[in-house]
């Protein structure tokens, strides 16, 4: 078996698609992974972000890049990715993206709320079924799904999106059991409090929501 240290991209698959790449943690997720040699799919909404993230990598690690523009609450985002990827070997996936909205459970309908699942259930869901049997099938390969020092208890006024990091955690611990005597690994990474783009504003709205109904969320 090829020992890891030699060479990630023989180890794992010569692709990592990284979901919700833009910026903070998929950011720096994508930063390190090609710095082993692997080459990199950004996948997020904001396509100058991506293209420059891209030009970035390519040159710095020497690695080749590519950037798809998808929203991944989309309904057709199997479809979109299976077009984008199909050819290419992805040997690892970090599902990284996630929707956190501040607030009392019953402040959002039902629409915003099918949106977090779209995004933090839904989207680890697919991506790890599409992806993970094509690892299956090739004996090799690493799933990284992000979750939150949020997912091991309830937190109020982040209700939802603690309920869904939980899922995360779930699946990943199960199929890390379920998957390595197929040589993929699979882990959960979960995330404390990170000083990333996304967190400084949700403190910030937080913060001035606190201050507008007199500390109550
Ligand atoms: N930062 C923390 O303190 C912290 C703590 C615990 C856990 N985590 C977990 O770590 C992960 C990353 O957190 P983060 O702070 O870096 O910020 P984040 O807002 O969760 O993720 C930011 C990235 O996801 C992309 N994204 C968001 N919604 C998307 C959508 N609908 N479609 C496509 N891409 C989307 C954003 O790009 P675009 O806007 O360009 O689409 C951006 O690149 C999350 O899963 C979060 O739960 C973070």
């Amino acid at each position: 078996m090829t020992s890891i240290s030699n060479n990630y991209a023989d180890y794992f698959g010569s692709w990592a698609l990284i979901a919700g790449a833009s910026e903070g943690l998929g950011e720096a997720f994508a930063r390190e992974i090609a710095k082993k040699g692997i080459n990199i799919i950004l996948v997020a909404r904001r396509k100058e972000l991506l293209e420059k993230l891209c030009s970035e990598i390519s040159q710095k690690y020497q690695v080749k890049t590519k950037a798809i523009q998808l929203d991944l609450a989309s309904a057709d985002v199997l479809i979109k990715i299976k077009t984008e990827t199909d050819n290419l070997e992805i040997g690892l996936l970090v599902y990284n993206a996630a929707s956190c909205p501040i607030g009392l459970f019953f402040h959002f309908d039902l629409q915003q709320q099918y949106k977090v699942i779209d995004i933090n259930v839904k989207g680890p869901m697919i991506f790890t079924h599409h992806f993970g049997q094509l690892m299956r099938n090739r004996g090799k390969g690493g799933i990284i799904l992000l979750s939150s020092l949020a997912g091991l208890q309830g937190y109020p006024y982040n209700t939802h999106y603690s309920a869904t990091r939980g899922y995360t955690m779930n699946l990943a611990e199960a199929l890390w059991y379920e998957m390595r005597k197929y040589g993929v690994h699979v882990m959960a990474c979960v995330a404390g409090a990170t000083n990333t783009p996304n967190y400084v504003f949700s403190k910030q709205k937080s913060r001035s929501h606190k201050s507008k109904t007199n500390g109550s969320i």
